[in-house]
């Protein structure tokens, strides 16, 4: 082989090789980009009552989940619920309010019991005051413990008087999460603390890096760049069922989105909140294989999924594809 062909031949292959991922990343954000479009465009029709009914009587509450989903589910749930409860501790001074909006039954609050201080636990879902209520109708301090009934988008508490907001899988389930964080910012005394977590970018890739490499390095690079992100799931898992339908409308979707934290960021700035803190958690995805592998190992898994946290959490970039956001 000449000079010339010794050179030439690796940058031909080099140049080859360029183009067919170039044509490969083409389709995939073609594709991303219609599903996205088709699922914004899903939960565009969402009407409030059956919202209200769909969470009254479909949603299970997080320990019923449990029992059915099992210990290394619970497992990795409990591990955000330290992670709120933390910084919620950080952030509340003895005396003080802290508002749980879209509380479930309470799981941060079982974390607080020992703090003198006052717990508020909004929920829209009838079924989780009720839970939350039954939970804590025994308890005697010194956490003052109370759930109601109310909207995250309209919340029966007056300006100013909250010390911390925690917002734990919450606003990926509203219909107009800006209004929330309207909401969010006017009952927070002036300095108080919202500590929020939410699905990360999307939780596709549910598979490994290996079988998705493409959207795995758009939610690492996207996490600051948004528009470099194609596929947005913005109705996962998925339809009302049949039976809440309201006449005459025969599929429904509700709001289960996916937040990229420079988005996030800048529609809390937009609703008079600084961010000064965020991070990814929860690594492996549900459903990957690596997660059903550690699941099969059972105590072990459990111990094993936790080195993996520490690990990702200090890797860069890499420390950006956990599951869920985290942003106080
Ligand atoms: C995934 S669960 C999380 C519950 C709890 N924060 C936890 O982490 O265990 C979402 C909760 O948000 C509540 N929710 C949905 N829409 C709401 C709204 N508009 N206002 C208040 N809560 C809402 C649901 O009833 C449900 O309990």
């Amino acid at each position: 082989m000449s000079g010339r062909w010794r050179v030439a031949f690796p940058s031909f292959l080099l140049g080859a090789a360029a183009m067919q991922w170039a044509k490969v990343y083409h389709s995939y954000r073609i594709e991303g980009k219609a599903q996205t479009a088709y699922e914004r465009e899903l939960v565009g029709g969402v009407d409030r009552g059956t919202f209200r009914r769909h969470y009254d009587e479909q949603v299970p509450t997080i320990e019923e989940e449990f029992e059915w989903w099992g210990r290394f589910h619970q497992h990795r749930h409990e591990m955000r619920y330290d992670l709120v409860a933390a910084t919620v501790r950080e952030h509340l001074a003895p005396g003080g309010v802290v508002l749980d909006v879209g509380a479930g039954a309470g799981l941060v609050a079982d974390r607080l019991a020992d703090l003198r201080a006052t717990y508020l636990g909004l929920e829209f879902s009838a079924r989780n005051v009720r839970a939350g209520g039954a939970k804590f109708a025994e308890h005697t301090g010194p956490l003052s413990v109370s759930f109601f009934q109310g909207d995250a988008e309209r919340m029966p508490i007056p300006d100013g008087s909250v010390d911390v907001v925690v917002m734990s899988e919450v606003i990926e389930h509203l219909m107009h999460p800006d209004r929330a964080v309207r909401e969010v910012s006017r009952v927070l005394r002036p300095g108080g603390v919202f500590v929020m977590t939410t699905n990360n970018a999307s939780e596709m890739p549910c598979r490994s890096p290996l079988a998705n490499p493409l959207a795995w390095v758009e939610k690492a690079l996207g996490a600051t760049r948004p528009e470099l992100i194609s596929l947005r799931p913005w109705a996962w898992p998925g339809p009302v069922a049949e039976e809440l339908l309201p006449p005459g409308v025969d599929r429904m979707h509700l709001p289960h989105t996916h937040h990229i934290y420079e988005e996030t960021r800048r529609l809390f700035e937009a609703g008079g909140l600084e961010t000064f803190e965020w991070s990814t958690f929860e690594f492996p995805p549900h459903q990957s294989r690596t997660d059903q592998w550690l699941e099969a190992r059972g105590e072990r898994g459990s111990e094993l999924v936790d080195v993996i946290e520490r690990i990702c959490r200090r890797i860069p970039l890499i420390d950006r594809l956990g599951c869920h956001l985290f942003m106080v």
